[in-house]
C-alpha cells in the first residue's frame, strides 16, 4: 500500500514528465512552421502520374584511352557504343577487341583476366562472367552529375 505522500509524489512526477515531454514537441512544431522542409527529388516536382522527360545527354566523341581513377578500374569506353549489341549469340565489342581482331581494328585487346572463370580455370574464349562488357565498362556522356560527390582519384594515380 502506498501512503498519501507517495501517491502525491508519483502524481507530481508524472505531471512534470508530461510537461517536460510536451515542451520539445511544441518547440519543434514552432520550428517546423517557421522553416518548412522543402523535399526535392530527381523528378523535380513532376507529378507521379506523369513521366519526366529524360535530360538529353550525348555520348562523348571518340578519343584516346581515358585516364583511370584507380588501378583496378575497368577502363572507361572512350568511344560511342550507339547500336553496339551484346546478345547471347553476338558480341559487337569482340568484333574489334578480340585478340584476333585487335590488330586490324586498332582496339586494345581484351584483358587476359577476361578469359578466367570464377573457379580460376583459363578458357580459350571470353569467360561468361566477362561477356556482358557494359556491366563494367561504360561510355561517357556530357550529362551533368545528378548529385554532387567528393570522389577523388586514388593517390597512386594522381
Ligand atoms: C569498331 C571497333 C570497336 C568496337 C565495335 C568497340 N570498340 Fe572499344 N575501342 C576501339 C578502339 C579502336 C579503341 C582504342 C582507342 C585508342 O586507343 O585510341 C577502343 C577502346 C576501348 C576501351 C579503352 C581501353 C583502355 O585501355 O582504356 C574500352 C574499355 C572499350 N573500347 C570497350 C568497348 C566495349 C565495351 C565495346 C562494346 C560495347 C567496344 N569497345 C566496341 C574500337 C572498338
Ligand atoms: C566484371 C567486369 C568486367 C566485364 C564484364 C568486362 N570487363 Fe574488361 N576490364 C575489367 C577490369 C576490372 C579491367 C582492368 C583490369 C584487368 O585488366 O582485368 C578491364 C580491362 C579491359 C580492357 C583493357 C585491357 C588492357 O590491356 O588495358 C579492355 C580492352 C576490356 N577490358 C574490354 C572488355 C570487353 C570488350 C568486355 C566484354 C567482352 C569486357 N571488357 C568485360 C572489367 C570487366
Amino acid at each position: 500500500m502506498r501512503t498519501h505522500a507517495q501517491r502525491l509524489f508519483l502524481h507530481l512526477t508524472l505531471a512534470v514528465c508530461a510537461f517536460g515531454a510536451a515542451l520539445p514537441a511544441a518547440a519543434q512544431k514552432a520550428a517546423n512552421e517557421s522553416a518548412p522542409v522543402k523535399l526535392e527529388s530527381l523528378r523535380d516536382g513532376t507529378p507521379i502520374t506523369e513521366t519526366k522527360p529524360i535530360n538529353p545527354a550525348r555520348q562523348e566523341r571518340d578519343s584516346g584511352p581515358l585516364d583511370r581513377d584507380f588501378v583496378q578500374q575497368p577502363p572507361l569506353i572512350p568511344h560511342t557504343i550507339n547500336g553496339y549489341q551484346i546478345t547471347k549469340n553476338f558480341n559487337k565489342c569482340m568484333d574489334c577487341h578480340s585478340f584476333q581482331r585487335a590488330k586490324s581494328s586498332g582496339a586494345t585487346r581484351v584483358s587476359v583476366t577476361h578469359f578466367r572463370t570464377r573457379e580460376g580455370q583459363e578458357l580459350d574464349n571470353i569467360s561468361p562472367r566477362r561477356y556482358f562488357c557494359t556491366q563494367c565498362h561504360v561510355p561517357q556522356t556530357d550529362a551533368k552529375p545528378l548529385m554532387g560527390n567528393t570522389f577523388q582519384r586514388a593517390r597512386g594515380m594522381q
